[in-house]
């Protein structure tokens, strides 16, 4: 199994994509995404994509010539329509505008349309939290999703992440989750690498749980569940409302039968914390809260307390170090798809 840095990561990210008729400045803004999800350990949203996103272009769901458009804008929000460029390049250039509105007013709402799969949501309200900004971020799938509504056992709603961030120095607080038991990402990578589940995250296509990944892949097709277990309703309500947020209000819709799988409706919230707390007062508070909660005493075998967003500065610290491991059939895709798209990536 190779294991690649970070620059080696971007490299090959960058080859296939340029290789696939991508714009120089495009692939870097791809690549870039692409590298950090491996090495916050987030695989399933990193250099794996690669094999979708170029069968995307191929297939003329990736536009890497549309211009991202701001369609109506206002003081505190825009709308943005990414005309089906990559999600990554439309999804920065909401997060650039919605910061430089937030701001100038105090907050700042975004939606993007037309937008394919933007990655890791915490990577863009991590940015927003670094840069002294409080963040939330929802993406719905507007074309088919991968997932049971609470009581049902067919495919209706995506996996519909949310992400809120909060500023504490280089450590902010950056939730980033599904509404879905999983994320369908993390079923792909325990299928490439012959791994079975964790129980309660998918049913085969009879509803039955299933601890195997293929069986959400089928034929026929089985349904992730909600986040949530005997609670899913729970899950299930909140991926509704990101659909409407993300989905409709956006008029990015739902339902859509014209989008391949992977496909967002974009939903950005920014707020400008020193607008609404002195700086000081702020850190203090925040300092105090984080160390009341992780001097909570700890259940057995429990060495630490994490807060949200901890174990990805955990991971990227270490895979930094370490480099991140590409499974053998994911590197045989990569070589194979490099190969296709006129490069090679045997000597990143
Ligand atoms: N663009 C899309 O369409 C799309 C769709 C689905 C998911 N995603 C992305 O997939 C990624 C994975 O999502 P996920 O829900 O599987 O993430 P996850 O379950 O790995 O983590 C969810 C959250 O829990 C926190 N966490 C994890 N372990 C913890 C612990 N031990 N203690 C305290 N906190 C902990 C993490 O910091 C994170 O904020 C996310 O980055 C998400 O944005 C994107």
């Amino acid at each position: 199994m190779p294991s690649l840095n970070s620059e080696q990561l971007h490299t090959l990210a960058a080859r296939i994509l340029q290789g696939a008729g991508v714009s120089a400045t495009n692939a870097d803004v791809v690549a870039t995404e692409l590298k950090d999800a491996n090495l916050v350990g987030h695989d399933s949203h990193g250099v794996m994509r690669l094999m979708q996103y170029v069968d995307y272009i191929n297939q003329g769901f990736i536009k890497p010539d549309a211009e991202c458009e701001v369609l109506r804008e206002e003081s505190s929000f825009a709308l943005l329509d990414g005309h089906f460029q990559f999600g990554q390049v439309a999804a920065t250039k909401g997060l650039q505008l919605g910061i430089e509105k937030a701001r100038a007013g105090g907050t700042a709402t975004i939606f993007v349309r037309n937008c394919n799969h933007v990655g890791r949501l915490g990577s863009y309200s991590q940015k927003a939290a670094m840069q002294g900004l409080a963040a939330m971020m929802c993406v719905n799938a507007p074309g088919p999703g991968g997932v049971a509504p609470f009581g049902g056992i067919e495919r209706r709603l995506g996996t519909n992440p949310i992400s809120m961030s909060a500023p504490r120095g280089d450590n902010p607080l950056v939730l980033d989750m599904t509404s879905s038991a999983t994320a369908e990402g993390k079923v792909r990578v325990a299928l490439q690498k012959g791994d079975t589940l964790p129980e309660g995250w998918i049913i085969d296509s009879e509803g039955n749980p299933s601890v195997n990944p293929a069986d959400l892949y089928g034929p026929p097709e089985g349904a992730i569940v909600p986040l949530g277990g005997a609670m899913g309703f729970k899950g299930f309500g909140l991926s509704v409302m990101i659909d409407v947020f993300g989905g409709i209000l956006s008029g990015s819709g739902v339902c859509r039968d014209d989008l391949p799988r992977g496909a967002n409706g974009v939903w950005m919230y920014f707020l400008d914390v020193e607008k609404f707390i002195a700086p000081a007062e702020y850190d203090a508070l925040m300092e105090t809260y984080v160390a009341s909660i992780k001097s909570s005493r700890r259940a057995p075998g429990v060495d630490e307390i994490l807060m949200a967003g901890e174990i990805e500065l955990r991971r990227q610290a270490d895979r930094m170090e370490s480099g991140v491991p590409i499974p053998d059939e994911t590197w045989r895709q990569l070589t194979e798809l490099a190969k296709q798209v006129g490069t090679t990536i045997d000597d990143v």
